[in-house]
Parts: structure tokens; sequence; C-alpha cells
């Protein structure tokens, strides 16, 4: 007998309310009646927490082009980003970050009344020659500016919004997507959301590192439901670790610290960037500056020796090297900046080091250290957000999916500063348009039986009365993956990383959910939550392991160099109850062969 659940019928669901989400919702209200089903309340997902800016080549300050763009996004990504998707999103970013000026968003502005721009780690002019101010910002507050002009504009379209309501399955009826079924966190009710079209804007999963800049939301749920489905999960091996995280915290202090001319120092009072990115010093882009830091501390160059450097905002320092660097204004003359740009163009940053640190940036350095940032892998999905399902790229007819939940891929295997919020509205806008039109051709495909009969089954699991704190799992997987599958790693910590995860993962089978109310029931999601990041975990490492080379993000230190005769390739990783699969699929490669990548 099918299960109880109350029953919502919508053209198009997404799932996820952040950046990608919103944007797609946007393009599909318009014309098709939509819902956006998320477990966060809207304006409090992660997209928020984007800080620095978001990346067009608008050429406002100084002369710039999408060229210059694409290039150093497929140079950032070490040669494994997908060209035509690069092309598309270096193009489409100027006439998406217009549309949000549009829609009101409130960008800081140059003197003449235009967007401003400030320089990026990897952002170059005329292919990596020198950097260029491309981001467009809104202060330190780019992602919660687009967040709320962005909700704004679903709230006028009048999009259906299912706030604090937890997606725990996808249903695929006959090889078609046609709907989700959520958890109402309020009440524990279930809910099947019948669909034509449906999309994963779920949001990454940090949450498995100990250290990360990661809300406690991102947990992986889009990813781990849809391998559940037989979608392979697309270069898992590749997450980003950002440079500057607030020391023992993770909490991001953005790049923007940087561009506007902060400077990283080690123990010794070095400005040590000089030596490992002679062009672009702290504005080279991340993998390269975390793997700085990580040498420093290792070589005993921390500050007192512990594993951690400062970052410098502080103007006596910053003017000291924009004056060493002969960095001149558009105007020519010597860029300085003063305590007041610090409040006015990173007034959040100087908060948080008053609220989490007790200093002021102003007249002390920050301490910072690498935090698990973002994940360039994902869902693995065709430019107009289509999932796929294979090597052949057969979609998934139904299934869309856009965002850091997704890989398309113009990350590759290590993103640039900035590109994550211009993938959002790029793809997010690509989905909502093509989902759309799918929505007009499609007819409505029933439900299977009981579309609620995996997550009964799963809910029946977790009250069954196990003993072992999921608190204790989750500490344990993070620390395992810190330890071997962080910044830098080895054969012989991976392998370590697979048995203690596989090991946890046991564990969790008899994990304890002591909560067996209905309302605001955190306990039970957050260990459904926990079990999505073992499964994570270990396609990540599995899939790191099995590519023996360096690049990007990915860092063997018994494989140090990048192999393009054997790795200029995309993983998928399949999980069945049979084990991991993994296969292989080209690189998309049109206007720029791989060559040596130098900062
Ligand atoms: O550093 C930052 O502001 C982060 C931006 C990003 O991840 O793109």
């Amino acid at each position: 007998m099918p299960g109880k659940f109350i029953y919502h019928r919508h053209d198009a669901v997404i799932v996820g309310a952040g950046g990608a989400g919103l944007m797609a919702a946007l393009q599909l209200s318009t014309r098709v009646d939509t819902a956006v089903i998320s477990k966060l309340y809207p304006t409090r997902s992660h997209t928020g927490t984007a800080q620095g800016g978001i990346g067009a080549a608008l050429g406002n300050v100084e002369e710039d082009s999408w060229e210059w763009h694409m290039y150093d996004t497929v140079k950032g990504s070490d040669w494994l980003g997908d060209q035509d998707a690069i092309e598309l999103l270096a193009r489409e970013a100027i006439e998406a970050v217009y549309e949000l000026e549009h829609m009101g968003l409130p960008f800081n502005r140059t003197k003449e009344g235009k967007i401003d721009q400030r320089p990026f780690g990897g952002h170059t002019r005329n292919f990596g020659e020198a950097p260029v101010r491309r981001a467009c910002f809104a202060a330190d507050r780019t992602g919660h500016m687009i967040l709320q002009t962005l909700y704004q504009q679903c709230i006028r379209n009048k999009v259906n919004f299912f706030d604090e309501y937890h997606v725990l399955d996808l249903i695929v009826s006959n090889g078609v997507c046609n709907g989700v079924v959520a958890y109402e966190i309020a009440t524990g009710d279930l809910h099947v959301f019948h669909a034509k079209a449906v999309l994963f804007a779920t949001g990454g999963c940090g949450r498995m590192w100990q250290i990360t800049s990661n809300a406690h939301s991102l947990t992986g749920d889009g990813m781990a439901i849809a391998m559940r489905h037989g979608v392979p999960l697309q270069d898992m091996e590749f997450f980003q670790f950002h440079p500057t995280g607030i020391y023992k915290m993770g909490i991001l202090i953005t790049e923007a610290a940087r561009g506007e001319g902060g400077v990283l120092i080690n123990g010794k009072g070095e400005r040590f960037m000089e030596k490992y990115a002679k062009t672009m010093k702290d504005l080279a882009s991340r993998d390269v500056v975390s793997r700085a830091i990580y040498t420093e501390v290792r070589e005993g160059r921390g500050i007192d020796g512990k594993n951690y450097v400062y970052l410098d905002v502080r103007p006596e320092t910053v003017n000291k090297y924009f004056d060493l660097d002969g960095k001149m204004t558009p105007e020519g003359k010597p860029r300085r900046i003063s305590p007041h740009d610090v409040e006015d163009k990173l007034p959040d940053i100087a908060d948080f080091c008053r609220v989490y640190l007790g200093i002021d940036p102003v007249r002390d350095p920050i301490p910072i250290q690498p935090t698990a940032h973002y994940a360039m892998g994902g869902i693995p999905t065709d430019v107009d957000g289509r999932v796929i399902l294979d090597n052949k790229n057969t979609p998934l007819p139904g299934f869309y999916s856009a965002g850091e939940v997704a890989c398309v891929s113009v990350h590759g295997a290590n993103r640039l500063g900035t590109n994550s919020l211009v993938d959002l509205v790029v793809f997010g806008r690509r989905a909502g348009k093509h989902m759309a039109r799918h929505v007009g051709e499609a007819d409505w495909i029933p439900l299977p039986p009981d579309p609620t009969a995996f997550v009964a089954e799963q809910l029946a699991g977790l009250w069954n009365g196990g003993t072992e704190p999921a608190a204790k799992i989750r500490d344990a997987m993070q620390d395992e993956m810190m330890a071997d599958v962080g910044v830098y790693r080895t054969a012989q910590g991976m392998t370590e990383a697979i048995h203690k995860i596989r090991d946890l993962q046991e564990t969790y089978k008899h994990v304890r959910v002591q909560d067996h109310g209905k309302q605001f029931n955190t306990d039970l999601l957050e260990t459904i939550e926990l079990g999505n990041l073992l499964q994570l975990a270990e396609i990540t490492t599995v899939s790191a392991l099995a590519r023996q080379e360096s690049r990007g993000a990915h860092s063997r230190e018994d494989f140090p160099a990048r192999d393009d005769a054997n790795w200029l390739k995309h993983s998928l990783a399949y999980k069945d109850g049979k084990g991991i699969e993994l296969e292989y699929k080209p690189v998309v490669i049109t206007r720029f062969p791989p060559k040596e990548r130098k900062y």
C-alpha cells in the first residue's frame, strides 16, 4: 500500500534557492508554473556568502575582452575545463551582469557611474600578461546582493516557494525524471512534487572537510540522490581549497582582500608569493596559492612555527608593496589604499575579523589557512543544464542541474575566483530556458505506484534504535579527509582514507537518531546529510586515488607532474550496490591547446 503523502503538481520544480536555482526560476516563471523547494529560507542559501565579485569582461576600468576571460578560465582549470562551455561562460557573463544591474543589484560604481571592477586571482589581460580588473562587485557582499535581487524578482514573478522542505529523493519513471519527494521540516510530513522537469541546484559538499568555508547545509544532498539513480559524478577528485580561511575556523576572507592589494606574509615577515608566482604573486590561481601556504608551513615558516600565515591588508603594508610593484591607477597615479578603503570595499571581512578574531584588519594582520571551499566536480550536464548519464552524453529526460552541484564543466581542475557566480547566473539561466521549452513539449508521465517507498524505508531504518553517535562519525570523516584528501595527496594516505571511510560507512549503519519527533527534527535530517557526505567522501577519494597525476587542485606528491598523455580526461564515477566504477570521457578543446601553466 502506498505511504501517506501530500501531493503537488507544478510544471517545473527547482530544488535549491541559491543563485542558480533562482536564476532558472526567473526564466521559467514567466512561461510555466514553477515551484522552488529549499531546505533553507531562500535568502540563507550559500550563494549569499560569496564575497568578492562576479567576473565579466565589461572593460569598465581598463581594457578587457571575453577571450581573455575565456583563456584565464581555461588556464585556471589546468586545461581540464570544456572549452565550448567556457566560451559561453565568458561571453554570456557580460549580458548576465548587465541583466543583474537592470534588476537593481547595487554594484559599486566608478566615478563615471559605471559598474566598478577589481583585480582577482588568475584574472589577466592579454592572455596572462598582467592582472586585470574584471571582478564586478558590491563591496564584499556580492553573492548576498545577487541572492536578494533574484529572490525579489522571483517573488514579483509569483514563483511558488516551499521553504524549509528537505528533498530526500528524485522520482524517475520509465527512464524519465518526473518529480521529487520532500520532507517538510516543520511537520515531518512527506510531500510528492509531480513535475515535467526537475532542476537540482542544491550546492556543494564542503562539509566533508574539517576546515571549510561552507555553510552547515552544504552536504552534497543533490549529488548523493542523483548518484542513487544511476547518474555518475564527474571530476569529484577536484576540490578547491581557498587560500584564505580564518585560522582554525575556515570562514572565508575574500580574495578581493588581495585584489585590493593585501599580501600574504610568512613567519619570517616575507611576502612569500613572489617565489611561487613571479607575475601574479598573491593573485595567482587558488590552487597555486594554497599549495604555497602549505609549503611555507611545512618548511617551518608558518607564524610562530604554526600552521598558518598572515594576510596583511593594513594600508601601510599594502601601500609599500603597491609602490614596489609600480602599480598605477588607470589615471597613472600610484595606487594607494587607505583605512577608509578597507571599511568601504571590505566591510564584511573587517567585521568578521573583529567579531571572530577580536582584531582590527586596519591595524593587525589576519591569521589565515587554506579552507575547503568549492567542488569543481558534480552532476554532469550539457551546456543547457541537462543531466547526462554516461560518456556518450546521453541525457536523463526531464532532469536538469546547475550551480555548484553540477559539472558542466567550466572549472575543470581548479576554479577561478568569481567564476562560481558567473556559472550560477549563466548556466542557471540557460537551464531555465531549456526547461521552459521542454515543459512546453513534454507530456505528463504518471508517478510510480508508491513514490515515497525509498524514503519511508530510509526513515524507518534510521529510527531503528542505532547506538553510534552521528557527531563522532562526522568528526572522524572530516579529520580523515583533511589529513589525507586535502591540498596534498599520496596513494598511501588516500588508500588509508578509503578504508577509514568504508569503516565509517559500516558504523553509520548503526547510527543513533535520538529525536523520534516529527517537528523540526534536525537530528534526523543531519544524520541523513551525514550519510550523503560519507558516500561522497568515498567517491572523491576513489576518483582521486585513480588519477595518477597532479592537475589544478588535485596535487599528488607521488605523481607531481601533469600528465596530458594519460590524464587529459574527465572522470565519471558510478556507485551501485557492487561498489564504485570509474569511466572517462574526453575534454572539449576548441581554441587553447594545453600548455604549461605559469603564473
Ligand atoms: O574570495 C572570494 O571572494 C570568493 C569568491 C569565489 O569563490 O568565487
